[in-house]
């Protein structure tokens, strides 16, 4: 921890010294005492235009979440993680929760939840059916209230300012939160003015995005005689059409047809490489294997695993995501469970 924040400290020093140097390795060789003295006069002056000021003011808006920060994700986001200019360590955190608790009545869901996940990371949210993962998602994404410890989203407290961080967010939720009796076309204009998107933009995205997901013909139906995975559809679209930072995906891919289920694995992958931070929640082992970065195993309420796939890989002994989750999260017997369900029906 201590070596990371000495690094970071190094990194930054560096990028004061001089903002065209891409590289933030080696920051003694690269930024003399006196360069350093300079650049920070110029960040106290406020003036110059020194790519000191202007790196400033990049760091402080990434932090914040601000979208319009061009140039610091190659600096602290993910192209830097990328080329190994920047450990995982120095990675701007972008969802951070620290001792989450949730109650519902007596019954304790989430029992001191601590994760971190940095910009540009996939992480995968897995955890046996009633672990808490979409608990923990709707209280992120501000749809829960009366939770302990801390929720943050770039850089905002969920509890304190709930608006920022809906401003900065997309959410793909589990069960439909589709108005059905609107058509594609009417919800997603109704999601897009939400989030102030001009009505122009809007309707182009829309379109082009329906046709890619192969509702062309659909968009101005109602949606109530859509098939599920049309909704999943809409709904997906629906979480994606403003751009947002951070993206939350609890289930997305339930009842999409094979094809589409390789183009929003695809989809995940293109997102994360443009410097967007995934919270993906899922119950299907091999894809969370191949698109996140990083797994977060939850079971009744905690975290029990945490890492990469080859770090869980190492510490369980266990081939698959799936033998790895159920070593952490059953007590087995999964066959005689099976038989004892076959003997109960047959009488
Ligand atoms: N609004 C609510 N009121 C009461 N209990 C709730 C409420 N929402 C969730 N729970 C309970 O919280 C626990 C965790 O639910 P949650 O939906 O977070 O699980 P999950 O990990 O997403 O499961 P799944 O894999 O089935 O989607 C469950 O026992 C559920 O019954
Ligand atoms: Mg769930």
């Amino acid at each position: 921890m201590a070596r990371g924040r000495a690094s970071r400290a190094s990194r930054f020093r560096c990028l004061l010294a001089d903002r065209r140097r891409p590289t933030l390795r080696g920051p003694k060789r690269r930024c003399g005492a006196k360069d350093l003295a300079g650049r920070r006069a110029l960040l106290r002056r406020g003036g110059g235009g020194g790519c000191g000021l202007r790196a400033g003011v990049e760091i402080a808006a990434y932090r914040r979440g601000w979208p319009a920060c061009g140039g610091t994700d190659r600096w602290f986001g993910p192209e830097a993680l990328r080329e190994g200019r920047m450990s995982d360590e120095a990675a701007v955190p972008v969802i951070v929760l620290e001792k989450l608790t949730k109650s519902f009545g007596e019954k304790k869901v989430l029992k001191g939840v601590d994760l971190t996940v940095s910009a540009g990371h996939v992480l995968g949210y897995i955890g046996p059916n009633g672990a808490g993962k979409t608990t923990t998602v709707k209280i992120l994404v501000g749809m829960l209230d009366g939770f302990g410890g801390t929720a943050r989203v770039c850089g905002f407290d969920v509890a304190r300012e709930p608006l920022e961080v809906k401003r900065r967010i997309g959410y793909v939720p589990e069960a439909g939160a589709l108005y059905e009796a609107l058509t594609p076309m009417e919800f997603l204009s109704l999601i897009g003015r939400l989030f102030n998107l001009p009505a122009r933009k809007l309707e182009e995205k829309a379109v082009e995005l329906l046709r890619i997901f192969g509702l062309a013909e659909e968009r101005d139906k109602r949606m109530t005689t859509f098939s599920k995975g049309m909704k999943q559809k809409v709904l997906i679209i629906a979480g994606l059409i403003h751009n947002p930072q951070v993206i939350f995906l609890d289930e997305p891919l339930a009842g999409l047809d094979a094809n589409s289920t390789v183009v929003v694995k695809e989809l995940i992958a293109n997102l994360a490489s443009a410097g967007r931070t995934v919270f993906y929640c899922s119950h299907m082992m091999d894809i969370v294997e191949r698109v996140c970065d990083r797994i977060a195993i939850v079971d009744e309420g905690r975290i029990v695993a945490d890492g990469t796939f080859k770090s869980l890989q190492s510490q369980v002994k266990a081939a698959s995501l799936e033998r790895i989750f159920t070593q952490l999260t059953s007590e087995g017997g999964h066959e005689q469970v099976a038989r004892d369900f076959v003997r109960v029906i047959e009488g």
